[in-house]
């Protein structure tokens, strides 16, 4: 029996996809099911790819619910042009290069089922956001005692030194600042935040993405084009120090969560920044312990890079 049931809340997305492949086909992870959120692309895009990346590796059984598709309360982040809802075109690269399915979202209710099945669950699940937190936050606001429910939180967000939206912000914290920073005051009992100072520390190189398509499987080939295409956007927008080579965030979530010892983290407490306007979306991570408030989260520093992509060798080498 798998070890650990797993919940993905997700904005599908290049390595939301790999996060995917890696919880669905981990002998060890049973993945119940995942909802969507609006954040790398429109919320119906980002529903189309988690599907399709389902199906293109056999798990067309795993449940996809569509959840929400703007922020909690800004309308217009991360920006005006992810909330085209043309489905027809694809002006912006939003959807993934992999076949299209048919296969429809189980349902558009994320925030609810999440809740009823938190409410019903009868063993640990936990859940892992890695795109906008709008859905939890929203779960959260709808259901006094969600946070108490779920056991664990793993979530790819934030950064402490490294930022990639603002100077000072990381995407998913910044696409919808205050549905973070009401998760991170929610009183969740368990927390991991995955920042990019961790992601950034388990970069994929150009060769080691060529040795994951040439596995020849449906996920080793589709993680050699979905992480070929981010390499060939940090070249052109932020290079990384290893020439060649990006973060593919998300799957690190899921690699932490079977193995622990994969990532380096230290217990900080965590706020978001909802006002500044330089600082608008950013993690604020107690290091120094100078809020005088009790740690709220585990925070992860670093990562074992070369274990990351073993793990994605042996995973990806049976389908
Ligand atoms: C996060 O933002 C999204 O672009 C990625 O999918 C990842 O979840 C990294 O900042
Ligand atoms: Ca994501």
């Amino acid at each position: 029996m798998a070890k650990h049931k797993l919940i993905i809340d997700c904005d599908t997305g290049t390595d939301d996809a790999v996060a995917l492949m890696l919880a669905a086909l981990h002998p060890e992870i049973d993945l119940i099911g995942v909802t969507t959120v609006f954040g790398n692309a429109p919320l119906t895009a980002t529903t189309a790819n988690s599907i399709s990346v389902l199906d293109l590796i056999g798990r067309s059984s795993i449940p996809v619910h569509a959840g929400m598709p703007r922020p909690l309360v800004r309308k217009t982040m991360p920006s005006e042009r992810f909330f085209k809802t043309d489905t027809t075109a694809d002006p912006h690269g939003t959807y993934l290069d992999i076949p299209r399915s048919s296969r429809q979202a189980t349902s558009n209710r994320a925030v609810d089922w999440l809740i009823e099945t938190y409410r019903n669950a009868t063993e640990p699940i936990t859940l892992m956001p890695i795109g906008p937190l709008t859905n939890i936050a929203a779960a959260v606001a709808q259901e006094p005692k969600f946070a108490e429910w779920v056991p664990r939180l793993i979530i790819m967000g934030g950064g402490h030194e490294v930022p990639n939206m603002t100077p000072s912000a990381e995407f998913n914290v910044w696409a919808d600042p205050e549905a973070a920073a009401s998760v991170f005051e929610a009183g969740f009992k368990d927390v991991l935040m995955v920042p990019l100072d961790a992601t950034h520390r388990a970069l994929v190189t150009a060769e080691q993405c060529a040795a994951l398509g040439a596995l020849g499987t449906p996920a080793g080939k589709a993680t050699e084009t979905f992480v070929t295409r981010r390499i060939n956007s940090y070249e052109e927008m932020q290079k990384m120090d290893i020439p060649n080579s990006a973060p593919v965030h998300d799957a690190l979530c899921v690699a932490a969560l079977v193995e622990p010892d994969i990532i380096t983290t230290r217990r900080h407490h965590v706020a978001v920044e909802t006002t500044g306007t330089l600082t608008l979306g950013r993690t604020v991570v107690d290091t120094h312990f100078r809020g005088g408030k009790e740690p709220n989260a585990a925070v992860a520093f670093d990562a074992n890079a070369q274990r990351f992509v073993d793990l994605m060798m042996e995973i990806f080498a049976k389908s």
